[in-house]
């Protein structure tokens, strides 16, 4: 046991992502309650601030995936509360939940990122940008996750409707250079890398439909990569999650084209967290089995209080 304090599994939320972030927090609750911790489950409304004062909890293990729960909205409520929590800051939650501002940080530190345009719909209007990489081009939420409202354009006919479908989810999106090659996530745990999976969809692209339904994804770990490749996507991952300040678990998506250079796409400061989602996945292969991540991810909240 790392603590005695009563801890409350923050789940639910109102993002997009409310149904996984309740799947990966149920889960979480188990496996503190098999451990013997004293812990709640609160599903997270507004009334987020009178709940945990009324459950009177004292560390918080956040379980909300997207919006408030992850782009350190939440993680500064706590802050004010003087409620300790695991994961990232409010600075790097807010950064990382950002993919605009996230790729200026990873450009400064020389962290690779798929070439990019943002669009904004305020100052674009209803001009097409010029983009001066080739196709196919990826178009995504500045500020989203699950592949909500992502769209890959093979021909520039279909750039209208991505965009449109993009903007559904905020008024700043990102065109990105299509990466031909793989696609592999890392894993960092506490400050170290603990390994990775390689994800092959049957789908076009790793859509919320191939993310959540099973079959539709095939899951490689380790991933069928050279050893040096798989080394240098581990550093490239570990690399950004640092240059952000990340803390605890994170998830580094990442494609790696067909020379073998990787690219960030983003970073995931509250992963997915059911037993069969990714980080618990490559975890296992690292030696930890769920409830030890579950525990390691606590220590981490822990020891950040102290
Ligand atoms: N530049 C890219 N090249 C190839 N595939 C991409 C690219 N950007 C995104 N994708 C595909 O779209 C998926 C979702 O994109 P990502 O940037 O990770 O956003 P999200 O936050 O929605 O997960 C990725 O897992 C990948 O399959
Ligand atoms: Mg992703």
């Amino acid at each position: 046991m790392v603590t005695d304090k009563r801890i409350g599994v923050l789940l639910g939320g109102t993002s997009a992502e409310r149904e996984v972030s309740l799947r990966s927090g149920h889960a979480i609750y188990q496996a503190l309650k098999g451990l013997g911790y004293i812990v709640v489950a609160v599903d997270v409304g507004q009334d987020i601030c009178t709940l945990l004062t009324a459950e009177g909890i004292q560390i918080a293990f956040l379980a909300l995936h997207g919006g408030y729960g992850e782009n350190g909205s939440i993680q500064g409520m706590l802050e004010v509360l003087g409620i300790s929590y695991t994961g990232s800051g409010v600075l790097a939650s807010a950064v990382a939940m950002d993919k605009e501002a996230s790729k200026k940080v990873f450009l400064y530190h020389d962290i690779p990122v798929p070439p990019y345009v943002v669009i904004d719909r305020k100052t674009a209007e209803d001009r097409l940008p010029t983009i001066d990489f080739s196709l196919p081009w990826v178009v995504k939420p500045a500020s989203e996750g699950s592949s909500i409202g992502v769209s890959i354009v093979r021909q520039e006919h279909d750039f209208r409707k991505a965009i449109e479908q993009a903007y559904a989810y905020g008024s700043r999106i990102i065109v990105e250079q299509y990466i031909d090659g793989k696609e592999i996530q890392i894993g960092v745990l506490n400050g170290k890398v603990i390994g990775g999976v390689e994800v092959r969809p049957s789908l076009e692209f790793y859509s919320y439909e191939a993310k959540y339904t099973s079959g539709l994804t095939e899951y490689i770990l380790p991933p069928e990569v050279d050893d040096a490749v798989y080394e240098r996507a581990g550093t490239t991952a570990l690399k950004a999650h640092q240059s952000l300040g990340c803390k605890g678990a994170t998830r580094m998506d990442l494609r790696i084209d067909r020379q073998g250079n990787p690219y960030v796409l983003e970073i995931n400061t509250i992963p997915g967290m059911t037993e069969t989602s990714l980080l618990p996945k490559i975890a296992r292969l690292a030696g930890y089995d769920f409830p030890g991540l579950i525990e390691e991810i606590l220590r981490g909240a822990i020891h950040e209080s102290e």
